[in-house]
C-alpha cells in the first residue's frame, strides 16, 4: 500500500471498512485451523476458552493495533518506528513483518490444497468418489494429493502468484469492493451448509463435541492453543491490522469496528465447526486427525447434504470452494502485503521488486513445508514435521510474543493523548470504555499472555 500520506485513500464506506478488515480476518484460520485445533484440544472446552480469549485479549489488542495504525497512517514497520524511538518498540514492526512472512510460507500450502479442491469440485471428482461407495475414498484422495511432491507445490505457486499480481497492482481499490460481495455470500453458504449438517447421522455427536465442554480436558496447553488461535484468526499480534486501520476514515469508531470484526470472525469459525464435526462423526475420521481433518470431512458434508440432489450439490460445492479461495486470498494478501511494504519502503525498492523477493522466498520455503507432507515427512522435531512446526511456532510462539509487545507498547508507552484522540475521534465520541481498555492493555493482557505462554510451553511443569 502506498505510504505517501497525500495519496492515501480511505475506505469509502463503513460497511466496506468492516467487511474488508473482516476479509483479512476470515480465512483458513476460521474454516480450516479452528476445527483442526478444536478437534485436537477437546471440543467444547476449547471453544469456551477460545471465546474468552477473543473477548479479553483479542479485542483490546485489535483496538490497540487500530489506534497505532490510524494514528501513524502508514505501514506496520514504519508505524512503530514513527511513534517511538525506543529500541524494543521499533522492533515490533520488524518482528511483525517476519511473523507475517513466516505464516505465509505454510499458509500458502493450505491455500494450494483449497485451490486443488476447487478444481476437483469443478471437474466433478468428488461426485465420482462418492459413487465409488468406499467410505475412505476422500481420505485416500487427500493423502495421495498431499504426498505427491509436485501437485501441492504447483497449486501453492499458482496461489501466491494470484496474490502477487493483486499486490503489485496495489490492493486499495479491489479489496473493498471484493469483500462487500464475497463476505455476505460466504456467510450465506456457510449458513446453508450448517443447517444441512444438522440433519446428518453424526449431528448429535458432532454438536455435543463442539458445544458440551468437558472441563477436565483443559490444560495450559489447551489455553495456549486457544489464545494463539484467537490471535491467528483475528489477524492480530503482528501489526497486520495496523495497515488496514491506516485506511480507516477519521470518524470510524475503532472499538465498535473491533467488536464487529471479532463477532463476524467468531461466528464464521463456529459455523465451520458446526459444518465439520457432524460430518466427522458421520464417518470414521478421528476428531484429532490434524491438518487433514477439514479437507477430508468437507467433501463428505456436500455429499451427505445433497445426496438426493447431486446437481445442486455440485453447484454448491463449486461455489463454496470458490468462496473459500477468495476468503483465503484476502488473508494471503494481508500477510503478503506486510513484508512487501516493509521491503519497498525501508530499502527503497520498487513495489514490483519487493513483491518478487517476498514471493520467491515464500515459494522456496513453502515448497519445503509442502514436501514435509510427503517425501520429507520423516524430518521431524519433537514429533512435528516441518509444516506442523511452522504452524506451532507461528501460532503459539510468535503471535503471543507479538501480542505481548503490542499490549505493553500501547498500554505503557504510547501517549495517552493519542489513545484518547483515536478512541474518541478527537472528542466527538464519548470516551466510553477507554479506561478499561487502557487498564486491560496495561496489566491484564501482558500478564495473561505471559502466564499462558510460559505455562503452555511447560515452564511451570516442575512446580
Ligand atoms: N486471520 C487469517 C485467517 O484466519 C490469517 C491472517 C491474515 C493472519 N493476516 C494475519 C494471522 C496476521 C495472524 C496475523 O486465516
Amino acid at each position: 500500500m502506498n505510504n505517501s500520506n497525500k495519496a492515501r485513500v480511505d475506505f469509502a464506506s463503513k460497511v466496506g471498512m468492516v467487511l474488508a478488515t473482516a476479509g483479512s480476518a476470515v480465512g483458513l484460520g476460521n474454516i480450516w485451523r479452528f476445527p483442526v485445533m478444536t478437534g485436537q484440544s477437546g471440543g467444547g472446552a476449547f471453544l469456551i476458552i477460545y471465546i474468552l480469549c477473543v473477548i479479553a485479549l483479542g479485542l483490546p489488542l485489535m483496538t490497540a493495533e487500530f489506534i497505532v495504525g490510524r494514528h501513524a497512517h502508514t505501514n506496520t514497520a514504519q508505524a512503530y518506528k514513527k511513534l517511538s524511538n525506543g529500541w524494543l518498540w521499533r522492533k515490533i514492526g520488524k518482528f511483525g513483518v517476519f511473523t507475517g512472512w513466516f505464516i505465509l510460507c505454510y499458509y500458502i500450502v493450505v491455500s494450494g490444497w483449497a485451490l486443488d479442491y476447487f478444481v476437483d469440485a469443478l471437474l466433478g471428482k468428488f461426485s465420482r468418489l462418492a459413487q465409488s461407495g468406499d467410505p475412505d475414498a476422500y481420505a485416500h484422495h487427500f493423502q495421495s494429493f498431499v504426498q505427491n511432491p509436485w501437485m501441492p507445490a504447483v497449486y501453492a505457486l499458482v496461489f501466491i502468484l494470484m496474490s502477487h499480481f493483486v499486490i503489485v497492482k496495489g490492493v486499495k481499490k479491489g479489496i473493498e469492493r471484493f469483500s462487500k460481495i464475497m463476505m455476505p455470500l460466504l456467510f450465506i453458504i456457510l449458513a446453508v451448509l450448517a443447517v444441512c449438517s444438522l440433519f446428518t447421522a453424526g449431528a448429535k455427536e458432532g454438536l455435543t463435541f463442539l458445544f458440551r465442554p468437558d472441563l477436565s480436558k483443559i490444560t495450559f496447553k489447551t489455553i495456549l492453543a486457544a489464545m494463539g488461535q484467537a490471535f491467528y484468526s483475528l489477524s492480530i499480534a503482528m501489526g497486520c491490522l495496523c495497515t488496514f486501520a491506516s485506511y480507516f476514515s477519521k470518524d470510524a469508531n475503532l472499538v465498535g469496528t473491533a467488536v464487529k470484526v471479532g463477532i463476524i470472525d467468531t461466528i464464521v469459525a463456529i459455523m465451520s465447526g458446526i459444518i465439520i464435526f457432524p460430518a466427522v462423526f458421520s464417518t470414521n475420521l478421528s476428531v484429532d486427525a490434524g491438518p487433514s481433518l477439514v479437507f477430508i470431512a468437507l467433501p463428505n458434508v456436500f455429499h451427505q447434504a445433497f445426496s438426493s440432489m447431486p446437481l445442486l450439490g455440485y453447484f454448491v460445492s463449486v461455489l463454496f470452494y470458490f468462496l473459500l479461495i477468495l476468503a483465503t486470498l484476502t488473508s494471503v494478501i494481508s500477510l503478503h502485503e506486510v513484508p512487501t511494504a516493509y521491503l519497498s519502503e525501508d530499502f527503497h525498492m520498487s513495489r514490483t521488486r519487493a513483491t518478487t523477493i517476498v514471493t520467491v522466498s515464500v515459494i522456496v520455503v513453502g515448497s519445503i513445508c509442502s514436501l514435509s507432507m510427503g517425501p520429507l515427512k520423516d524430518l521431524t522435531l519433537g514429533g512435528k514435521n516441518i509444516f506442523d512446526l511452522f504452524d506451532f511456532v507461528s501460532g503459539q510462539i510468535f503471535l503471543p510474543i507479538g501480542g505481548f509487545l503490542i499490549a505493553l507498547f500501547v498500554g505503557w508507552f504510547l501517549q495517552r493523548r493519542i489513545i484518547y484522540q483515536q478512541l474518541t475521534n478527537c472528542s466527538t465520541l464519548p470516551p466510553r470504555g477507554m479506561r478499561s481498555i487502557i487498564l486491560l492493555l496495561k496489566y491484564f493482557v501482558p500478564v495473561a499472555i505471559m502466564f499462558i505462554f510460559l505455562s503452555g510451553l511447560g515452564v511451570f511443569d516442575w512446580l
